[in-house]
């Protein structure tokens, strides 16, 4: 069977088994913290003899695991993050998640785990949310955050895939991710991801290798650092968890996507929203000494990482070789302020979503 006749198949009957009462009321809409508090309910579907079980909604809550559980040992653990938002009608509204879908398979292929078919993803993910629709915020700059996720769960600690996997999706309300404008810092000896590796896959262990390098940073007093190639560390590549983007004399400028870069559904977004107000657009190599260099010279306008969790992060300061280099303010950053405005007005169903990236949830 081809993944596109797997697509167009409904997925199976999900079980549902809803929580006997709402914890909402624990939740303060005005002031939601990012990743605290989870939602009444989760979606868990196993795999096993070769095929994805019945899918079931069940309580959000702990899940037994056997301490030999091979992804806690071998790192078979890929995941998504993605958004909801509500419209002026109060409707509730996906974004992209087709290529959140289709990113979680190219993780589960590189790290060796079983296909998602298209329909179990997205109905599973449709009802879920039917259920727990009241917890999209409705306040501003607010979302409901969807974390989708695999993970090998043979009780097994041989090294070799394992057989058995479990699939699941949570979600939480969420507010903004960073609170201010970021100060980072290049980084000159870690790497996040070498050419082969599997750095454009949302896998778990690409996060966990990079927290010593962040938490040294932090202690210097920068939020996060700016990852460089592994081989010379003289070409940018992300910034902590982010794509990361310039705005060099008046043109849109990032690294272009390759194996060691995750191709952000967030950065494809905006540089499409950059094309779409009439901005220049250049996906390339992006040297750290053009940076510095157009930092000296003036040039360097703005700077700022993309993601699901953040959309926008600006950066206000770059530090690099002994030097923090201090960026224009943030209320000047004219391509990255519009761009951050026009695309929020298409998720919240403000403006025409003319790339029909929204998926609507119908009551
Ligand atoms: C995102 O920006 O969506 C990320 O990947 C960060 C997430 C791990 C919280």
């Amino acid at each position: 069977m081809t993944t596109e006749d797997a697509a167009t198949i409904p997925t199976k009957t999900i079980n549902i088994q809803r929580a006997t009462a709402s914890r909402i009321n624990e939740l303060d809409f005005n002031n939601i913290q990012f990743g605290k508090i989870f939602a009444d309910h989760m979606l868990v579907v196993d795999y096993k003899d070769g095929a994805w079980q019945t899918p079931e909604i069940l309580p959000y809550g702990d899940m037994m695991m056997s301490p030999a559980t091979s992804a806690i040992h071998y790192g078979q653990s890929i995941f998504e993050g993605m958004k909801a938002y509500r419209n002026p009608e109060g409707e509730i509204q996906l974004f992209r998640p087709l290529e959140n879908f289709k990113r979680l398979n190219l993780s589960a292929e590189r790290m060796c785990m079983p296909e998602i078919p298209e329909a179990l993803f997205m109905d599973g993910l449709k009802e879920l949310l039917k259920l727990d629709a009241a917890w999209v915020p409705p306040t501003e700059g607010c979302a409901l955050y969807i974390r989708p996720f695999m993970f090998a769960t043979d009780d097994f600690i041989g090294v070799r895939p394992s057989d058995t996997y479990r699939f699941v999706i949570f979600t939480c309300p969420v507010g903004a991710y960073y609170g201010v404008p970021l100060k980072v810092a290049i980084e000159p000896n870690y790497a996040r991801s070498v050419e082969g590796g599997a750095g454009f896959a949302k896998a778990a262990g690409n996060y966990g290798s990079a927290l010593l390098p962040a938490r040294k940073m932090q202690e210097k007093g920068y939020h996060q650092l700016i990852w460089t190639d592994a081989k010379e560390h003289k070409y940018i590549e992300e910034s902590g968890t982010m794509n990361i983007m310039f705005v060099i004399d008046g043109k849109l400028v990032t690294p272009a996507v390759s194996n060691t870069i995750l191709n952000g559904i967030t950065r494809a977004s905006v540089l499409q929203v950059a094309k779409d107000l009439g901005y220049t657009v250049e996906e390339r190599k992006v040297a750290v000494d053009e940076i510095i260099e157009a930092s000296q010279a003036g040039t360097l306008q703005e700077a700022f990482g993309t993601g699901t969790a953040a959309t926008i992060a600006q950066i206000a300061i770059i530090h690099y070789n002994g030097t923090d280099y201090t960026l224009p303010a943030i209320e000047n950053r004219e391509i990255s302020n519009k761009i951050a405005t026009a695309l929020d007005a298409i998720k919240t169903g403000q403006a025409t979503d003319t790339h029909n990236w929204m998926v609507k949830i119908e009551a």
